[in-house]
């Protein structure tokens, strides 16, 4: 399997980085994931409907979307991508917790979202899965110990 970066690219077009389609990330994932709020100290008990009106996750949600828009601007790129990735797991060290299997799973949540926010094919889904199981989870286990 090769990830067809296109056909992820052409989908992205659809998606820009905004206080709309940011903070719905999180309404997402906490709708369908609440344990995952405890990662977010000071936050573990909002609700999905309170995200919208949070400053936090209105920046938050356009910082995941533009993170996840440039890994896979930068996955032609591996001089590139690789020490970028490894810059976000070193970002996420503080939180305990967030480990490999953590990282795979993340994904479910991303093809929800998508799903949701502009349609997610099923083959854009089969190019996600190539990016995640060829590019991301092999430089995820190659500097998931950072520093
Ligand atoms: C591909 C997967 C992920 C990407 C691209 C990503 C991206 C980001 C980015 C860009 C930030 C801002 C970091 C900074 O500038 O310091 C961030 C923060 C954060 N991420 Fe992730 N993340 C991912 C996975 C996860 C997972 C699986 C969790 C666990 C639920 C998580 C929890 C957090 C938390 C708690 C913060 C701090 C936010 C705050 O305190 O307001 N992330 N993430």
């Amino acid at each position: 399997m090769v990830v067809n970066l296109d056909i992820i690219r052409a989908q992205l077009a659809k998606l820009p980085i905004n206080e709309i389609n940011g903070p719905k990330f999180y309404v997402h994932m906490f709708s369908t994931q609440p344990d995952l709020r405890n990662f977010f100290k000071g936050s573990e008990n909002i609700k999905p409907e309170e995200v919208p009106a949070s400053a936090r996750f209105l920046r938050q949600g356009q910082r995941l979307l533009l993170s996840m828009e440039l890994m896979i601007e930068l996955a032609d790129k591996l001089q590139l991508f690789e020490p970028y990735v490894r810059e976000m797991l070193d970002k996420h060290k503080r939180f305990k917790g967030i480990d490999y299997d953590l990282y795979n799973a993340f994904f479910d949540i991303w093809y929800g979202y998508l799903s949701k926010v502009i349609g997610l094919s099923d083959q854009e889904k089969k190019e996600w899965e190539a990016f995640k199981v060829e590019l991301f989870l092999p430089a995820v286990k190659k500097y998931i110990g950072g520093w």
